[in-house]
This record gives C-alpha cells, sequence and structure tokens, in this order.
C-alpha cells in the first residue's frame, strides 16, 4: 500500500466515525409510517366546536399543487394550527374552500355528506390510497418513501404550481449554493434553487426562514435544523427528513 492510499484510508475512516457519532449524537425524531408522513390533524378549533379536527394529507395534495399554492398563494402558515381557518371562511372560497380546491366542484364541498372526509380525527386515513400511488412512484427509504424530484423529473406527477397568481417570469434565481458545514472532515451541504422554486415561491423562505445572502443566516446548524429551524422547516415535516444526509450532504454515502 502506498503511502497516500494509506492516508486515503485513514481519513475515510476518521470521516466515516465522525458521521456515524453525528448520527448518534443528534436526537432525530423517530420515523413515521410512509403513509402518515406529512400528515396533519388540525384542531385550533374543531374539538372546541363539537366536531372531530380536520385531516390534512401532504402527500395526496402535493401530487396536484405545489407548496407554493398553498403555502403562498392561500396562505396557510407553515406550522400546524395558526392559520386561521374557520368554516365561515372556507364557505367564503378562502382556505380549503378556494376556487378550484375543495369548492364543490373542483373537488367536494363544504356541505353534507362531506363533513366527515375532513373531521375524521384520523391522521392515518387513506393507506390503502396512499399504497396505490407510492406503488407507481419513484421510492426513497425515507419520509413517504417516495422520491417527490424524480416523480416530478420523469413527469409521473405534474401539480399545479398556480392557480390565480403567476409567479413573475422575470425573477428566476437557478444558483446552486455549497454551504459549508463549520465542522472539519464533514462535507459541505449543497442547496440547489432549481430543484425548490419548482415546489415553492422565494416568500416561503425569504427572508422568514433564510436571508437573501450567502453565509449571513446565523445559527445556520444541525443541532437548530434539528430542533425544526432553517431547512428543518420543512425537512423534518413534509419533504425527506433530516436522516437522509446523503441528498444534502453528496460528499456522506448513503449507508
Ligand atoms: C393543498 C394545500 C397544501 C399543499 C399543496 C401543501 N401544503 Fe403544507 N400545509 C397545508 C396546510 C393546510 C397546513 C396546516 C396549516 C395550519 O394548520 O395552520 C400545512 C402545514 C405545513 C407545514 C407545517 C407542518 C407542521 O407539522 O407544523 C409545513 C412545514 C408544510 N406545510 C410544508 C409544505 C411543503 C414543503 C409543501 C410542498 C411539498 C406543502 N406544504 C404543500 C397545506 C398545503
Ligand atoms: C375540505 C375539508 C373540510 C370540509 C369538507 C369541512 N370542513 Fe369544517 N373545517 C375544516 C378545517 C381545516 C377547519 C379548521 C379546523 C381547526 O382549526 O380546528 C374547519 C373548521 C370547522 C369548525 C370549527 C369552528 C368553525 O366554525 O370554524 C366546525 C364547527 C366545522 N369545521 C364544521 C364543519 C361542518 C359541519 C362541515 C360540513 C357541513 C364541514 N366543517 C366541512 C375543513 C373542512
Ligand atoms: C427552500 C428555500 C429557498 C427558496 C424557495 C429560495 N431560496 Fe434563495 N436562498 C436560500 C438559502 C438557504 C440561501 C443561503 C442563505 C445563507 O447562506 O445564509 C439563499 C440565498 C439566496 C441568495 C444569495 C446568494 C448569494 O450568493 O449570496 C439569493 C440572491 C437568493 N437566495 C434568491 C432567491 C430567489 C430570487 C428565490 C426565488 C426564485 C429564492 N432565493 C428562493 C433558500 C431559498
Ligand atoms: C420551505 C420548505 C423547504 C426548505 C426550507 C428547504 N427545503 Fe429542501 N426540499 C423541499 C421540497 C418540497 C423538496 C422536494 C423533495 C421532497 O419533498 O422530498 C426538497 C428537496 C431538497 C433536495 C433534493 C433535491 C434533489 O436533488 O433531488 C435537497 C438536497 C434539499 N431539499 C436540501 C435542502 C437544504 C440543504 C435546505 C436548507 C438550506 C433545504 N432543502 C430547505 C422543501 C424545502
Ligand atoms: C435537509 C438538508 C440536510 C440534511 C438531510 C442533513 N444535513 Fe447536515 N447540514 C445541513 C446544513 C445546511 C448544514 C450547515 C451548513 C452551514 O453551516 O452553512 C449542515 C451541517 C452539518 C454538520 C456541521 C456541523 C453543524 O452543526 O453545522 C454536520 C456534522 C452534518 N451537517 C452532518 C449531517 C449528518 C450526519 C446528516 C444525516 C444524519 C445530515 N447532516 C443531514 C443540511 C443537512
Amino acid at each position: 500500500m502506498s503511502y497516500k492510499t494509506g492516508w486515503i484510508i485513514v481519513s475515510l475512516f476518521l470521516f466515516a466515525s465522525q458521521v456515524t457519532q453525528a448520527g448518534e449524537f443528534w436526537a432525530f425524531p423517530a420515523d413515521a409510517p410512509a403513509p402518515e408522513y406529512g400528515n396533519l390533524l388540525i384542531n385550533r378549533t374543531s374539538e372546541k366546536n363539537g366536531q372531530k379536527p380536520a385531516i390534512f394529507s401532504h402527500w395526496l395534495h402535493r401530487t396536484k399543487f405545489t407548496c407554493r399554492v398553498c403555502h403562498f398563494e392561500l396562505e396557510f402558515n407553515m406550522k400546524v394550527n395558526t392559520t386561521e381557518i374557520t368554516e365561515k371562511t372556507n364557505q367564503a372560497g378562502l382556505h380549503c374552500g378556494a376556487a378550484s380546491c375543495h369548492d364543490g366542484k373542483a373537488a367536494f364541498g363544504h356541505q353534507e355528506p362531506h363533513c366527515k372526509k375532513c373531521h375524521s380525527g384520523d391522521k392515518t386515513g387513506g393507506s390503502e390510497k396512499f399504497n396505490e400511488l407510492a406503488s407507481r412512484l419513484p421510492r426513497s427509504p425515507f419520509g413517504n418513501h417516495i422520491d417527490w424530484d424524480a416523480a416530478m423529473k420523469k413527469g409521473l406527477i405534474n401539480p399545479v404550481h398556480y392557480i390565480a397568481i403567476k409567479p413573475p417570469e422575470d425573477i428566476e434565481y437557478k444558483e446552486k449554493l455549497v454551504l459549508d458545514a463549520g465542522w472539519t472532515n464533514i462535507p459541505p451541504a449543497v442547496f440547489s434553487h432549481k430543484q425548490h422554486i419548482q415546489w415553492l415561491d422565494c416568500n416561503n423562505c425569504h427572508p422568514d426562514i433564510f436571508n437573501i445572502k450567502k453565509k449571513t443566516t446565523e445559527h445556520f446548524e444541525m443541532v437548530r435544523i434539528l430542533n425544526g429551524e432553517f431547512c428543518g422547516v420543512c425537512h423534518m415535516t413534509v419533504a425527506f427528513p433530516m436522516n437522509n444526509c446523503q441528498p444534502c450532504h453528496p460528499g456522506i454515502r448513503r449507508k
């Protein structure tokens, strides 16, 4: 073995043990069953008003609409139970009841017998439908066990990107950023604007989650991300979860 190869092996070993330690060091939330990842029970007002909590399933809706439609156009917050959704707003054509949504034409509306489809109180709802969908889409080992980007790229899903407010054509930003991790031997994280803006609007991230200048977002590190900040806003809840190191740190090999 040459001197050089020896060094490569030693540093690979050091790197691998650091990654393993990192994985053991941080607390990752337990994996939800694939059909439940991204499912929410919305219960800000339901039970107080004699209804079961409303189920909302991200995997079901993201096949039809991008995040942008709901989290920018329809103004749902990216934190459960914080948006002031009521039956009145729904009936008035806002929130779930928006045109092209649960307006009684595009999808079932807000009258009997449909109430219980939403107010089911059941977070597991729809796993048969999930299995049917998952069987047609590329797999991934985490989260919904669906590789959503590959599904989009192959045209297997074609979610609508706007219903009323078209994204301006003159704002395009496709830069791929290399975000150096603060630790030695840890390959940097990469962030592709191109991949994200096919799902999201600039406003979903800037300025609330990230500053619009590289390396200026403060306390941008794994502990905070795993606490549901920064990348963790989405990558702990709806997009592939944090235990999937490889897409973010391409230098870390899949186990
Ligand atoms: C059809 C509408 C719709 C689509 C599409 C959608 N969401 Fe949501 N999302 C919601 C609603 C409704 C809530 C709950 C809001 C509330 O209760 O205040 C929510 C909540 C969230 C939350 C908070 C989760 C939590 O546990 O607190 C995150 C993060 C989120 N969405 C990210 C996304 C991402 C990323 C996408 C695209 C892949 C997406 N959403 C697509 C409607 C949608
Ligand atoms: C498309 C889904 C959907 C349908 C259909 C639906 N709701 Fe809701 N409803 C919601 C959501 C989401 C909320 C907000 C829940 C929360 O924050 O607790 C809500 C809130 C409520 C609330 C809480 C208090 C208030 O006034 O807002 C009541 C009561 C309610 N709905 C009753 C009904 C009844 C009765 C029906 C049928 C006539 C119905 N809903 C149909 C989604 C739906
Ligand atoms: C999913 C989140 C997300 C979305 C959506 C997003 N960005 Fe960013 N953006 C980031 C992150 C992360 C950084 C780096 C911040 C840091 O390092 O402090 C960044 C940095 C930037 C920078 C600074 C780059 C540099 O080299 O200093 C610009 C400019 C920018 N974004 C523009 C946009 C525009 C325009 C859009 C919409 C077309 C957009 N971003 C959408 C996450 C996002
Ligand atoms: C506002 C929500 C949101 C935030 C914040 C966010 N992402 Fe994502 N990201 C997504 C969604 C949605 C996808 C599509 C894949 C999926 O849902 O699993 C995605 C996909 C990715 C991919 C896969 C792209 C590919 O190559 O196929 C990488 C890598 C990634 N994100 C890294 C990051 C990093 C690093 C950060 C923080 C700097 C970040 N993301 C912040 C929503 C988000
Ligand atoms: C959704 C994207 C994403 C995933 C998944 C992810 N990371 Fe990170 N990681 C980042 C970002 C972003 C940073 C901070 C980069 C910076 O400082 O600018 C980071 C930083 C780090 C650091 C440097 C120390 C620190 O706290 O900043 C280590 C070590 C690390 N990650 C290891 C891992 C390991 C191991 C995994 C899998 C178990 C993992 N990461 C999964 C995005 C991710």
